[in-house]
């Protein structure tokens, strides 16, 4: 051990050590793309590269046998090859990597590769692979109550199924990773990923190499929700395969199309229910099986079914629920996180029972809604045995009730559609409730290294992701406002796993909640640093007979560090700092944070999964033209909480953003698949995305005010990322009951998720025929 060798002399003698003449110097930008399979189940029986290898300008050409370690990229289960071998399983799915001198040469030569296939037999919906009997994971199941009791005596029972769309994430850039060789074994790779450490980990064991040796950076997403937190890890790993194959960067960047074929989208569901209520309405038991399409991966498929489990309850109290979990292989892209993350789904089939319900007996869901809420001190365990507390259903519901009006439009609307044939209006009311905090516990956990600088500026360095949410900004206020000095002396670095190593993904809504007080706590150390020498330096000038500082007293405010006691005993933040350096004191702290008294046991399906949840509810007005099936969105109301909030204005841009995507989720943003598995609507001409015309005609957003979260939160703010996405729920059901208007209200429409004008005409036809019988 003692005399190793100079950890550079290789380098030094073979001319391969980097000084900084060095950097960037013959560094020439190859562009990779990758090839993938047009099948969706197949033998690949020839394929010929020859001609392609010819191209000049192309540098290299892979296979899965160029791979230096294993060939696997699944995050959690491993399941995913990184590039097919013999036989493929999903159109989309990568055979070969090409990196050239340019796009266009990179593209001629996948021309030039042939490929033959043998097609096989493949599973494309969630019927058919249930006939087929493909679970890609063992069932799960949730379960609290005697079900079959309560269906035995139940004064009322309805029974149904909803189908339940994908949605395609839609981030303005498409995945992206750029890999650039170092010295030695060292590969930086710049990756548009929400999970840098993941990426990290998947390229370290699929290129051979220790974690060491691989540091990933992102300064900024354009955009993810969700579609980055594992997926991006496959351009990156093409990108570090190609970059070490010719020793150059290699930039790796999916073509909107090719993006939307290749990688995974919001889970469709298939969801059979049946509940039991009484004449009032109150629901006594529901039964539920969740079937899913994971696609040919597992990837998140199974958190997601987890939290769409676990959000089948939606707001309300079921005293008797069975819920099974099923995620069946298809021969489809992995499916994976999007914005929500399985909660939509599973709460989207509570909303429909509760929205049958009330058409059944005769009464406004809203009404039903409020007499199964969670309660407080009864009726409050969820049947995962969670305790709901600091409940906010109620005074979110009273407030909202009274300040959109809702009593008085549901009149107005009444008269509006006995007195108009084609146009119906229709209104939905409805809540969320989400849990915050991974369901799978350990991830948890948060880490920062903040640095302060001799004139009193300060770098910021956390676990967190930026993807246009605004975490960077609130972790720079949260800085700012620890420290107590004024925000543009703060700055909040790129994030890269060479600073904060094992974090977790910038996920389920957590980001600041959990990277928050990482800082938190780096910002208490160095605040104890700085303080305790301050408190020195005011009793080294002791005025006559004056009481000495008390450690304790220091504050930190106003760009001054001072004696809370004594207050003309103060410093001037930099100065404090300046001389805690001449006193050799480190001006740099760690932080970490994991989320105290949670956990989850998977077996038995009890747990405290969540640290807390958050809650909004929603009323939307529609206006729907019964003969094109067109609605407007006329007025959407949100009252939603934030708990103490960070930042109004980006909490508020999430809130209207999260809803606008969740109606698109809820109308227009339809997945079709020809009989083939080809992706027929895989750009912006066919996949149809809300624009400015469609968020609401009138957009009234509101937080709860004077509700603080738990007290051990960062600022006591609340997680608001996701939640907002389902409040678009209401703007579903009320187009659901403009159709229902058709007939006033006296036949349960057929519905489903999207209402797309097809769904809407269809079901306005289906009401028509069945009044006509
Ligand atoms: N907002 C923007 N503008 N862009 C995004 O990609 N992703 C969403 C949400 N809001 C997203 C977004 C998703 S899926 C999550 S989990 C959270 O942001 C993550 O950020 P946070 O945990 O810091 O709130
Ligand atoms: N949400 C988002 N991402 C996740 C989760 C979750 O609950 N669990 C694992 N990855
Ligand atoms: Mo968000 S779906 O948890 O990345």
């Amino acid at each position: 051990m003692k005399d190793i060798e100079h950890e550079s002399g290789v380098y030094h003698v073979t001319g391969e050590a980097r000084y900084i003449d060095d950097l960037l110097v013959n560094e020439r930008l190859l562009y990779g793309r990758v090839l993938y399979s047009k099948v969706s189940h197949g033998k690949i029986i020839a394929c010929n590269i020859d001609a392609a290898n010819e191209l000049p300008g192309v540098k290299a050409i892979l296979t899965h046998k160029d791979i230096p370690g294993p060939n696997q990229m699944g995050p959690v289960i491993h399941d995913e090859l990184v590039l097919a071998k013999d036989r493929v399983t999903f159109i989309g799915q990568a055979i070969f990597l090409i990196a050239a001198d340019s796009e266009e040469i990179a593209i001629e030569a996948e021309k030039l590769i042939e490929i033959k296939y043998k097609e096989l037999p493949s599973i494309l919906s969630i019927k058919d692979a249930i006939k087929k009997g493909k679970l890609i994971q063992p069932a799960r199941k949730i379960e609290t109550g005697d079900v079959d009791n309560s269906f035995s005596k139940a004064e009322n029972i309805i029974e149904g199924e909803l189908e339940i769309g994908g949605q395609e994430q839609w981030y303005l850039e498409t995945q992206i990773a750029l890999a650039m060789p170092g010295e030695g074994k060292e590969l930086l790779v710049y990756s548009s990923t929400q999970h840098p450490s993941e990426t990290q980990a998947l390229i370290a064991e699929v290129m051979n190499l220790p974690k060491m040796e691989v540091e990933v950076q992102i300064r900024r997403m354009g955009g993810a929700f969700g579609g980055k937190e594992t997926q991006a890890n496959h351009v990156a790993i093409w990108a570090c395969l190609l970059s070490k194959a010719t020793g150059c960067p290699v930039k790796v960047r999916l073509f909107r199309d090719d993006d939307q074929i290749m990688t995974g989208k919001r889970h469709r569901f298939l969801m059979q229910y049946k509940a039991a209520f009484d004449k009032r309405g109150i629901i006594d038991a529901i039964h539920v099986v969740q079937h899913t399409d994971a696609g040919a991966a597992t990837d998140l498929s199974m958190a997601i079914l987890e939290r769409a489990m676990m959000h089948a309850d939606n707001a309300y109290y079921i005293p008797n629920m069975c819920i099974v979990g099923k995620a069946w292989f298809t021969n489809l892209p992995s499916n994976t996180a999007f914005r929500g993350f399985g909660g939509p789904q599973g709460m989207a089939c509570m909303e429909q029972i509760i929205d049958r319900i009330g058409r059944m007996l005769k009464k406004d869901p809203a009404d039903i809604r409020k007499i199964n809420f969670y309660q407080n001190k009864k009726r409050n365990r969820t049947p995962y045995g969670q305790k709901v507390e600091n409940n906010r259903l109620e005074p979110i519901f009273k407030t909202l009730l009274k300040t959109s009006e809702y009593k008085k439009r549901r009149t107005e609307i009444n008269s509006f559609n006995a007195n108009n044939e084609f146009f119906k209006k229709g209104m939905a009311f409805t809540p969320v409730k989400f849990g915050i905090s991974f369901t799978t516990s350990f991830l948890n956990q948060a880490g920062a290294l903040v640095h302060i600088y001799k004139d009193g500026t300060v770098l910021v360095n956390h676990g967190g992701t930026e993807m246009g949410q605004g975490l960077h900004t609130k972790i720079r206020q949260i800085s700012a406002m620890e420290l107590g000095i004024e925000i543009k002396n703060v700055k909040v670095n790129a994030t890269t796993t060479a600073k904060v190593p094992n974090t977790s993904a910038t996920a389920a809504s957590a980001g600041t909640d959990l990277n928050g007080m990482a800082v938190k706590n780096a910002t208490d150390k160095l605040k104890d640093r700085i303080g305790k020498r301050a408190c020195e330096a005011f009793n080294e000038k002791l005025p006559k007979n004056g009481k000495r500082t008390k450690a304790t007293d220091i504050r930190f405010a106003n760009n001054t560090v001072y004696d809370l006691a004594h207050p003309k005993r103060k410093t001037a933040f930099h100065n404090a700092v300046l001389d805690a350096y001449f006193n050799q004191i480190s001006l740099s702290a760690t932080g970490y944070y994991k989320t105290p008294d949670i956990h989850f046991d998977r077996d038995k399906g009890k747990g405290k999964p969540y640290y807390y949840f958050a809650f909004g509810m929603a009323v939307t007005e529609i206006l729907l033209d019964t003969l094109t099936g067109h609605f407007t969105n006329v007025r959407t109301d949100i009252l939603h909480d934030v708990g103490d909030s960070l930042n109004l204005r980006l909490d508020i841009g999430q809130i209207e953003g999260g809803y606008i995507q969740g109606m698109g989720w809820c109308t227009t943003e339809e997945l079709k698949w020809d009989d083939k598995g080809n992706l027929l609507n895989h750009s912006p001409d066919t996949y149809k995305i809300p624009n400015i015309q469609d968020i609401p005609k009138d957009f009234r957003v509101a937080v709860l005010k004077g509700y603080p979260n738990a007290e051990k939160t960062i600022r006591r703010s609340k997680a608001v990322a996701e939640p907002p996405l389902m409040l678009a729920f209401s703007c579903w059901l009320a187009i659901k009951d403009a159709i229902s208007a058709v007939h006033e209200h006296q036949i349960e429409p057929m519905y489903s998720l999207p209402a797309t004008n097809e769904v809407i005409l269809l079901s306005i036809d289906d009401l028509k025929k069945r009044i006509s019988l």
